[in-house]
């Protein structure tokens, strides 16, 4: 008896060796099987059972079932651990991610042409000793409309297809000029400011228009500012923008609720000089409305209108973009498509 005990033991010791040294799930399996699988070797011991009296089986039975138990359990544990590693090593192949592995150069980034005319207006601007604002796309109806002379019922506020939220009063802002009576709340003049940014409105989406696009808006308040004073910025600006130190403007009269008087302000065409397609053959391109601020949006920001005058524009940054890049299609801007933006 004391040999088959001698046995069993080292049969246990040769499964602990086996399992220790298994790295794969399916090895694992391979030396339970080996060990309690039908012809395994414990299974062998068991067949030998009958053969032995009574009181060797006392004895043999229990240490048989016992080493039975702990090669499954054991099995078990090796298969657990050994998916836990995999995972992990999956984990840390992944973190070891081998970039050079692609091939560099087919797809390199680069900075989206909406933000490097923003960073350019924006240095523009900034040079001019003005400052950059932002403000948030969801408005209510007070700062895209009634601080701006535009109340309620007012015919002008259908000339922005709005999209309206669920929540009374509130809407996607339809233009920056939301950010007029915001600013005037939190600071006294002199104030000078652009507000570039994304705005919203229910359109059909066609080749020059979209639900979402860009301006920028700019204003400039404190005592004694005139009309001149908006047509000199507005052609340092286009000037610097277009690079072309003669760029000519000239102004029509135009209507916004919020400016009395309102202007239209057109640039001579930085592309041609007999008429070209960009400007459909006239030499003049509609680019940049503006006016004098509205006694009542300079009240509706707190102010005294007696004592505080201010000009304000407001651009289609889109439009400006096509223009300044030469692109025909809205839809492109933000279409995300490669063969576009690489040429950027
Ligand atoms: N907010 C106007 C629009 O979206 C653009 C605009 C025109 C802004 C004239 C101004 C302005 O500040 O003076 O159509």
């Amino acid at each position: 008896m004391e040999s088959l005990k001698k046995k069993i033991s080292s049969v246990q010791e040769d499964f602990i060796k086996k399992i220790t040294e298994s790295s794969t799930i399916q090895e694992v399996e391979k030396v339970r099987v080996e060990f309690v699988g039908r012809s395994g070797k414990v299974s062998e011991f068991f067949s030998q059972l009958k053969k032995l009296s009574q009181d060797e089986k006392r004895v043999i039975a229990p240490l048989l079932n016992s080493l039975k138990e702990t090669i499954e359990l054991e099995s078990k544990k090796a298969k657990e651990f050994l998916i836990v590693k995999r995972e992990e090593s999956a984990r840390l192949k992944k973190k070891n991610f081998d970039v050079s592995a692609y091939k560099t150069g087919l797809l390199k980034g680069h900075v989206h042409p909406y933000s490097q005319i923003v960073e350019r207006i924006e240095n523009i601007f900034l040079s001019m000793g003005y400052d950059i604002l932002d403000g948030p796309f969801v408005e209510n109806d007070f700062y895209n409309f009634t601080s701006l002379n535009i109340p309620q019922d007012h015919p002008a506020r259908d000339m922005y297809d709005t999209f309206w939220l669920n929540k009374k009063n509130l809407l996607l802002r339809t233009h920056t000029s939301t950010m007029q009576v915001k600013t005037m709340e939190q600071q006294k003049p002199p104030i000078a400011a652009v507000v570039p940014g994304y705005t919203f409105r229910h359109e059909a989406v066609d080749a020059s228009h979209d639900t979402m696009f860009m301006q920028c808006e700019g204003f400039l308040i404190d005592k004694n500012v005139t009309l001149s004073h908006l047509f000199a910025t507005a052609q340092e600006f286009l000037k610097a923008l277009f690079e072309k130190s003669d760029l000519d403007i000239r102004v029509r009269p135009g209507f916004f609720p919020f400016v009395e008087p309102g202007v239209e302000i057109d640039m001579r065409c930085p592309f041609c000089e007999k008429g070209c397609s960009v400007c459909k053959k006239t030499t003049w391109i509609e680019i940049f409305p503006g006016g004098l601020i509205h006694p009542n949006v300079i009240k509706a920001g707190g102010l005294d209108p007696e004592e505080y005058s201010g000009f304000a524009f407001g651009f289609g940054l889109t439009r400006l973009a096509m223009i300044k890049y030469e692109i025909d299609d809205i839809r492109l801007l933000l279409g995300g498509k490669f063969k576009f933006l690489e040429q950027f």
